[in-house]
């Protein structure tokens, strides 16, 4: 018998090479490439083909952009806010969502959570793959969940799953999860690329063309990315990252893309013992539990989308006993870190050169904004010389190489809320004061210009 033909797939970038090759020619990442079987072209129709990545289909006729209309979304509240705020404003009909995360994150209960809200207004599907119909309801009676209107299916054969959505008529359709889907016209066994990239193709088909939500759960592997195939992310109209330690309570979920909404916005929830619970003043969260009189703390604001968030940054300064010093970060970016210590250095003369750094942003968040570029320093600083950031100061401000305090946006916003959350003492880049002057009811605003000045002000505030 004539051995099937195979093809080896990147599971990083889909891309296929008649050999096995160490490194993907693609992509250029190592040990990608995985054997799969070729599905006879026969068997997989060609009007599917004809079908764009995103479903849109095409019509084959150019159509002038004046005549082009704007099509609103209808988009449903999910029955979280946060979520919701993620999504761009609720979710879009006929647009399908990757939801990804590592296993055990909280994924599975966010969807019954919200498959629930859903529910109340549209008929929702939940196809589980992972789970029988008796965990799925145990779950539900953990979250309290009476799930009326929810259809469960467990079952992962593609074929089975369209003809029950086809009987059931779902407005929402979720798919727990992508990779344990298969479909009986290609060969290579479920989990493999082809499958998960082919079943993708048809919900979002189907999506686009019965106007039907669809949330996929795609799962993480070990590298961060979703398992498997990048590919994923570029058919889907929005793309999640629910994120968390899993031995914290605390999850963020963001987007990273959205075609209906701003990749800016982060969500923010507690796994309680009764599910997942909003957190809407994520500020109170990570600032909870602060140590009072230690050395090497500093409160920073960061903006995400369009809402500040006060989060702490720790840091730690120990004499080496290494002839190269250790330098750790959690939450911020390595080369920031080394910047900032090597402005301290230059422009301070201080001598980190002789200690192990280790930096830690508290609640797990990762900080990418500049602002908080002045909070680091000064948590470096207060650690190497032992002298404590009082509790009611918050340092804002990006530094620059010449040890100048460079204005930051929306520096107002941040002023306020930590006005809110009870400092009463802020150290902003004089920049942002120079023009308008701002003033903030309970906080004193301290302007400087270098961050000489920041130490200055650091040992006037003890
Ligand atoms: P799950 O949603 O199954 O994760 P995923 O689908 O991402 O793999 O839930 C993961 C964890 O959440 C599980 O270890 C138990 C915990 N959990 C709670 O703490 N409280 C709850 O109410 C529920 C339903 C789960
Ligand atoms: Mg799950």
């Amino acid at each position: 018998m004539k051995s099937p033909k195979t093809v080896f797939v990147c599971t990083e970038c889909g891309a296929q090479t008649p050999k096995w090759l160490g490194k993907c020619p693609h992509c250029g990442r190592w040990n990608t490439l995985v054997e799969e079987e070729v599905t006879p072209e026969v068997e997989a129709p060609r009007t599917a083909r004809r079908t764009s990545m995103n479903g849109i289909g095409g019509e084959g006729k150019a159509t002038r952009f004046a005549d082009l209309t704007v099509s609103s979304y209808i988009r449903s509240e999910t029955g979280l806010g946060e979520l919701d705020r993620v999504l761009g404003g609720g979710l879009v009909t006929g647009s399908v969502v990757l939801l990804s995360g590592e296993p055990g994150i909280g994924k599975s209960t966010l969807l019954m959570q919200i498959s629930d809200a859903l529910g109340q207004s549209r008929k929702v599907l939940y196809v589980s793959g992972e789970e029988s119909g008796g965990q799925l309801k145990l779950r539900a009676q953990r979250l309290g969940i009476l799930g009326e209107r929810l259809y469960i299916l467990t079952e992962t054969n593609l074929e089975q799953i369209l003809s029950e959505a086809n009987e059931i008529k779902p407005d929402v359709m979720i798919l727990d999860s992508i990779q344990t889907i298969y479909s009986d016209k290609i060969n290579s066994a479920p989990g493999s690329i082809t499958q998960i990239r082919e079943c993708t193709l048809t919900f979002i088909n189907k999506a686009k063309s019965e106007g039907i939500s669809m949330l996929l759960v795609g799962h993480v592997n070990k590298e961060g990315g979703i398992a498997g195939p990048k590919v994923l992310e570029h058919m889907v109209d929005a793309v999640l990252y629910f994120e968390g330690e899993r031995q914290q309570a605390y999850r963020i979920i963001r987007a990273v893309k959205n075609r209906y909404g701003s990749t800016n916005e982060i969500g923010v929830f507690e796994m309680t013992d009764r599910g997942l619970l909003e957190v809407a003043n994520p500020s109170e969260m990570l600032l909870s539990g602060r140590p009072k009189n230690v050395s090497g703390n500093c409160a920073l604001c960061t903006i995400e989308g369009t809402r500040p968030l006060i989060a702490e940054v720790q840091a730690l300064v120990t004499p080496t006993v290494f002839p190269s010093p250790r330098r750790t970060c959690n939450g911020i970016d390595y080369n920031r870190m080394y910047l900032i210590l090597a402005v301290l250095e230059k422009r301070l003369g201080l001598k980190f050169y002789q200690n192990d750094v280790y930096l830690n942003v508290i609640g797990g968040l990762s900080i990418d904004e500049p602002a908080a570029d002045l909070a680091i320093a000064a948590a470096l600083i207060s650690s190497l010389t032992d002298r404590i950031v009082p509790d009611d100061l918050i340092v804002i401000g990006e530094l620059g190489l010449a040890g100048e305090c460079r204005a930051v946006a929306n520096p107002e916003l941040r002023v306020r809320e930590a006005a809110r959350l009870g400092f009463t003492r802020a150290i902003i880049p004089y920049r942002n004061v120079e023009k308008r002057p701002i003033s903030v009811e309970g906080i004193k605003i301290i302007p400087v210009r270098s961050v000489y000045e920041v130490i200055k002000e650091l040992k006037n505030a003890e």
